[in-house]
């Protein structure tokens, strides 16, 4: 039976997002439906409701979820109802070129759930990153659900998968962090947090936080690094320089997405070294560098999408770090708030006030 239950919907451009009913159909072959538990609130979310990802409104927002398999459609085995899950928006296919070539984080053939969610009178929902889990239940394709232990806050579990993953993932996965070497993250908000606590955990001599603004950097010192920077008043390329002997980072994060962190990001890198884009640029975006520079300094830029993760080897390995102790996930959430507490939280992210709020069911 379909059933109907609260969501968190943005009805159209720039409008105010609003809880509304939905209807939630029976999963379909391949489907399940979550009961979520918890989702937080990520920019994309906002660049949905503002239509910057697109025109497709009504969108029922929300990805970053952790939540309990309720049932699941036929031919579903790798999960079932009663697995505790974290969502994922990439469901991967495993048989085009990249997922074959064991680059899945680059399939370009994910599955999303093929039934629509709707409102009541019908209209059917595009569901954020095809999750939309702002919602006491959704439908997504199995493939999505990956199942971790339980024994995990929800609100800590699910910014695994977003924005947290998107961090330690460039680190680990992107950057390959290794034993003693020193990292600078430049933007420390929660994906650059993220990124000094994979760095941290991959065995990082010296961590660098550079960031604009003080509060910030104070939470990076929290979350791991060694030494941070204010490049308000700062330049950050001679500071990261001064802080490793002359050289420059081993791996520098840029985790802000624009043509001027960038270009701190290339200077700011020991010869050899690496630049991990993970902050994401608008298509107006460009940056020149002269050729001569990329020539001589060499090394690696790499650009990281959704931490090059692949969420069933990543998810439970980090619950399970987190579980030991060896990170501390719960640290990310800043606020826990309800499904009507949505637009207010857009704002206090807009004024940088959290790292994430998240919503609890
Ligand atoms: N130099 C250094 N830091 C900056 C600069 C700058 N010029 N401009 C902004 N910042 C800092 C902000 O002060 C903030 O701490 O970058 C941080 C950005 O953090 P958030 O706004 O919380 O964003 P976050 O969720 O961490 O995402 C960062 O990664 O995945 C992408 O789409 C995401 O592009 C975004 C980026
Ligand atoms: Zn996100
Ligand atoms: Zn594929």
């Amino acid at each position: 039976m379909p059933q109907q239950v609260l969501g968190v919907v943005a009805p159209g451009r720039n409008e105010p997002v609003r809880v509304e009913t939905i209807t939630v159909p029976d999963p379909g072959p391949g489907e399940a439906v979550v009961r979520v538990q918890a989702c937080g609130v990520c920019h994309t979310d906002l660049h949905y409701k503002q239509g910057g990802i697109g025109d497709d409104f009504p969108y029922l927002l929300g990805h970053e979820a952790a939540g309990i398999v309720e049932t699941v459609g036929e031919g579903v085995t790798d999960v079932a109802p009663g697995d505790f899950v974290i969502l994922n928006w990439r469901a991967v296919c495993g048989q085009c070129r990249a997922c074959l070539r064991g680059r899945p984080w680059y399939c370009f053939d994910t599955h999303n759930a093929r039934q629509r969610m709707t409102l009541p009178d019908g209209t059917e929902l595009s569901p954020a990153l095809g999750i939309g889990a702002f919602a006491e239940k959704t439908l997504v394709h199995a493939g999505q659900c990956t199942k971790v232990d339980p024994g995990v806050a929800p609100a800590a579990a699910g910014l695994l998968g977003c924005g947290v993953m998107a961090g330690i993932g460039a680190a680990l996965n992107t950057g390959n962090v290794g034993r003693g070497d020193t990292v600078a993250v430049i933007g420390c908000g929660g994906v650059g947090d993220a990124a000094i606590v994979g760095a941290r955990l991959a065995g990082a001599a010296k961590i660098i936080a550079v960031d604009i603004d003080d509060r910030k950097l104070d939470t990076a010192r929290a979350m791991g690094a060694t030494h941070a920077v204010n490049s308000r008043d700062t330049d950050p390329v001679e500071a990261v320089r001064e802080l490793t002997g002359g050289y420059g980072a081993d791996v520098v994060i840029e985790a802000v997405g624009r043509p001027e962190t960038y270009a701190q990001a290339f200077y700011a890198r020991d010869l050899a070294g690496t630049v991990v884009l993970v902050g994401v640029p608008t298509p107006d975006m460009t940056i020149e560098l002269p050729l001569l520079d990329v020539f001589g300094r060499g090394g690696a830029l790499k650009s990281s999408w959704y931490g090059d993760c692949l969420p069933s080897r990543d998810f439970p390995m980090l619950v399970d770090l987190h579980r030991q102790g060896r990170i501390d996930l719960g640290a990310f959430v800043t606020e826990t708030i309800g499904l009507g507490d949505v637009e207010k939280a857009f704002a206090r992210m807009h004024e940088g006030d959290v790292l994430r709020s998240v919503v609890v069911l």
